[in-house]
C-alpha cells in the first residue's frame, strides 16, 4: 500500500522542482524505487526525491513506512535518527517522495531500483546475502510481469561482495526478465552527517556494463555530473564493488594505526603527549587529521563487517590477507583493553561496582548502536561483576534497550538508563566515557560536582582536557593514549 501524507500538497509548477537549490526539469524526472529504508536507502530515497526524481521507497517492514508517513521526526527518528533527515521528508513526502509497503502499483514504468538491502555478515565474516537475495528475487518476479518493456536499471546500494552485480543479472535472467542493466553505485555516507553527504558527496561511483546504463545514472545523478568538486567516476560493476571495500577497510586500518601505535606509544613510553604526536604528524598534507583522534575502537554496522567480508573474499583467491586481519583484531582489542588496564594500572576491581557509562551508540550524532563499542564495554565490565551499570546517551537509550535485553544476556538486567550524565553519574564508583558526543567534552565540573574521589574515571575518547585538575583533587584519570593518572603522580 502507498501510504500519503496527510496533506498531499502538489508542487504549483510542474517544470522544476521548487523548493531546493538543485532544480531538475522535469524532462530529466526518473521514477525511481528504493527498496529498503535503513539508514541508507531512506536518506537517499528523501535526497533523491528533493533533485525532483518521483521516488517511491519501499521496505517490507509496515511500521517502518507507517512510520515515516506520518513526517513526524518523533516517529521517524525512532528508526533513522540523521540531522535534517525528517524535517527533508516532511518536505518532500507527497510531493516527490512516496512511502510503500509494495511495489505492484508502482513497478510499471520505473526507470531505476535501488537496492539498499542490510547484508549482515556471516559468522566465518563472508557476507549474508538472504535480504538482499529474497528482496532481488521478488522484484525480478513483478518486472518479468511488466507490460511497459522500458529499460530498468537495478542497481545495489548495498554494500555486497565483489561480483553481485553479476548475480542479480542471473536472478533477472532466471526470472525472465526484459530490458535490465544491473549496476553498481556504492554508498560512502557516514552516519551522523548523511544528509550532508548525500547533498554534496565528495565522490559518485558508477558500475555499469553498457553504456545506455551509464546514461540512465547520470539523469539520476544529473546534479552531480561535470561538477566541479565532485569525482563522477564511471567504471565496471566490479571495480565500483572493489572501490567500497577497499575504502571502508583503509579507513578502519587508519583508525587501527592510531589506535595500535599512537595510543600505545602515548600509554608506554614516558613524556610522549599523544595529543601533540597526533597534531605533529597529521601537519603533513599527505596524513589525514580524520581518524587519528585515538579512541575505544570503531564501531557501526559497515567498517568490522566490510573488513571481514573483504578477508573471506580475498582468502577464497589466495591473497595474503595479515594486514586486514591486524587492522580488525586491533580494533576488537581496543573496544574492551581499558577496562582491563583499570585492573592492571590502577588497582582498581569492577566486581560489585556501579558504573556510569556515557555514550551508547557508535559515534555522536547518531542513534545506530550496530557494533557500538559501548555493547563490548557493558559486556566485558558485567563479566567483571559490575553491580550496576548506569547508562545515558543523548539520542539512543531507546535503541540501547532493545541491544540489551535480558534474552541476549542475563547480565544485562543491571543495566538502568537516565535522562542526563548528572543522573547517570550520582552515586557511581566509576565513570566510563565511550562515545564522543560533545556535551561529554569538558566534563569535569559536572563530575567534580556529582561524585567524591576516590573514583575512577576512564575516558575512552580523550574527552576531558583538564583531566589534570581532576587529578589533584584525587580523581583517578585513565584514557586512551595516557598512562595512567593517579592522585599525587
Ligand atoms: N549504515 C551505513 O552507514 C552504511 C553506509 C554505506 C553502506 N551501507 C550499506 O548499505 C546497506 C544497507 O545498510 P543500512 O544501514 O541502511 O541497513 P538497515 O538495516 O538500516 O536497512 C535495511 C532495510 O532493508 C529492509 N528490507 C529487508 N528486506 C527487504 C526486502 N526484501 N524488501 C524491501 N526492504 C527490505 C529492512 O526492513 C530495513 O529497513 C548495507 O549493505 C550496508 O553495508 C551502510
Amino acid at each position: 500500500m502507498i501510504i500519503e501524507s496527510p496533506a498531499t500538497i502538489r508542487p504549483k509548477s510542474d517544470d522544476l522542482h521548487s523548493n531546493s537549490t538543485k532544480l531538475i526539469f522535469k524532462e530529466e524526472r526518473m521514477k525511481i524505487i528504493v527498496a529498503g529504508t535503513g539508514y541508507v536507502g531512506l536518506v537517499h530515497a528523501a535526497v533523491c526525491s528533493e533533485y525532483g526524481h518521483e521516488v517511491y521507497a519501499y521496505d517490507i517492514n509496515k511500521e517502518k513506512i507507517q512510520a515515516y508517513a506520518t513526517g513526524e521526526a518523533t516517529e521517524i527518528e525512532r528508526y533513522v535518527n540523521e540531522p535534517s533527515l525528517s524535517s527533508l521528508i516532511k518536505e518532500m513526502h507527497g510531493k516527490y517522495l512516496h512511502f510503500t509497503d509494495t511495489i505492484d502499483e508502482v513497478i510499471e514504468g520505473t526507470d531505476v531500483i535501488f537496492f539498499c538491502l542490510p547484508t549482515p555478515p556471516n559468522e566465518d565474516g563472508s557476507s549474508n546475502l538472504t535480504y538482499y537475495d529474497k528482496a532481488a528475487e521478488d522484484i525480478a518476479r513483478k518486472l518479468a510481469r511488466r507490460k511497459d518493456k522500458r529499460r530498468v536499471v537495478l542497481v545495489n546500494k548495498s554494500t555486497v561482495p565483489i561480483g553481485t552485480s553479476r548475480h542479480l543479472e542471473t536472478i533477472m535472467m532466471l526470472n525472465n526478465v526484459e530490458n535490465f542493466g544491473v549496476s553498481s553505485n556504492p554508498e560512502f555516507l557516514a552516519e551522523g552527517t548523511a544528509v550532508t553527504q548525500a547533498r554534496k558527496p565528495d565522490r559518485v561511483v558508477v558500475g555499469c556494463d553498457r553504456e545506455e546504463d551509464f546514461k540512465i545514472l547520470r539523469r539520476v545523478y544529473s546534479q552531480f555530473v561535470n561538477h566541479v568538486r565532485i569525482k563522477y567516476i564511471q567504471t565496471t560493476p566490479e571495480t565500483a564493488e572493489a572501490i567500497k571495500y577497499v575504502a571502508n577497510t583503509m579507513l578502519l586500518t587508519y583508525i587501527s594505526f592510531w589506535n595500535g601505535v599512537g595510543a600505545r606509544i602515548g600509554e608506554r613510553i614516558p613524556n610522549v603527549n599523544v595529543d601533540d604526536l597526533r597534531r605533529g604528524v597529521t601537519a603533513d598534507d599527505r596524513i589525514s587529521t580524520w581518524g587519528s583522534y585515538v579512541s575505544n575502537g570503531a564501531g557501526g554496522s559497515c567498517f568490522g563487517k566490510d573488513i571481514r567480508s573483504l578477508i573471506y573474499q580475498l582468502r577464497r583467491v589466495d591473497v595474503n590477507t595479515k594486514m586486514l586481519e591486524s587492522s580488525y583484531e586491533v580494533n576488537e582489542f581496543q573496544k574492551v583493553y581499558l577496562v582491563d588496564r583499570a585492573i592492571s594500572e590502577a588497582g582498581f576491581s569492577w566486581s560489585t561496582k556501579t558504573v556510569a557509562v556515557l555514550g551508547l551508540s557508535f559515534k555522536k550524532n547518531t542513534n545506530d548502536m550496530r557494533d557500538a563499542s559501548s555493547i563490548r564495554v557493558i559486556e566485558t565490565l558485567l563479566g567483571k561483576g559490575v553491580n550496576r551499570i548506569k547508562a545515558y546517551d543523548p539520542l539512543s537509550n531507546e535503541e540501547a534497550k532493545k541491544v540489551f535485553t535480558a534474552e541476549n544476556n542475563i547480565l544485562f538486567s543491571k543495566i538502568e538508563y537516565y535522562e542526563s550524565a548528572e543522573e547517570a553519574l550520582e552515586g557511581s564508583d566509576a565513570l566510563f566515557i565511550s562515545t564522543d558526543w560533545e556535551e561529554f567534552r569538558g566534563l569535569s565540573g559536572v563530575i567534580s560536582r556529582m561524585v567524591k574521589p576516590p573514583y575512577l574515571i576512564v575516558d575512552g575518547r580523550r574527552m576531558i582536557p583538564d583531566y589534570q585538575d581532576l587529578v589533584e583533587r584525587g580523581y583517578h584519570y585513565l584514557a586512551v593514549g595516557s598512562p595512567s593518572l593517579q592522585p599525587g603522580t
